[in-house]
């Protein structure tokens, strides 16, 4: 028993340790954040709403708040507005960073690779189909 209790609390640790140990040590590099978005594509697309929320104008919006798209009471709760900041640490490992979320990804190891990602996330929210939808499909900012 006191072994089980010792190994959640190790297991604690690890995960703020994980969370607060990493922060990128360069520049982010489009290319490679294009590459590591293929994995992001399992379940979301730019503009439309699949398994996930679409990510046109996802940074610096107001979480759970696309129209149309079914989130967790979590997310829809949780009053994060996606800075840069709150996505590196979401990235890391959105299950233990947001409990009960429905985004069942494992999240990035490398602070690198998240700064990577999250600058491609802001690249395609320039993109001219992203432009194109309305305004209010793309969630509170
Ligand atoms: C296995 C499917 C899956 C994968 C892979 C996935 N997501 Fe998600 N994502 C979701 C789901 C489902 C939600 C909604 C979660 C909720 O409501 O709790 C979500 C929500 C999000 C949100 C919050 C958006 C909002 O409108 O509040 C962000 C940001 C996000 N994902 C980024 C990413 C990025 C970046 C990647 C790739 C590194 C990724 N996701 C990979 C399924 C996924």
């Amino acid at each position: 028993m006191s072994v089980r209790i010792l190994g959640f609390a190790t297991a604690v640790a690890m995960t703020a340790f994980a969370a607060h140990a990493a922060a990128p040590t360069r520049q982010p590099d489009l290319e490679k954040g294009k590459a590591l978005y293929e994995e992001c594509k399992a379940c979301h697309s730019p503009t439309e709403n699949v398994v996930g929320p679409r990510h046109c104008g996802v940074v610096g919006r107001h979480a759970g708040t696309v129209p149309d798209f079914h989130y967790s009471d979590v997310m829809k709760n949780s009053k994060i507005v996606w800075t840069d900041d709150k996505l590196q640490e979401f990235l890391t490992s959105p299950i233990s960073y947001l409990s009960g979320t429905n985004m069942g990804f494992a999240g990035f190891f490398d602070a690198n690779e998240r700064a990577d990602v999250i600058a491609y996330l802001h690249k395609v929210s320039e993109d001219p189909s992203c432009a194109a939808l309305a305004p209010e499909t793309m969630g509170a900012h």
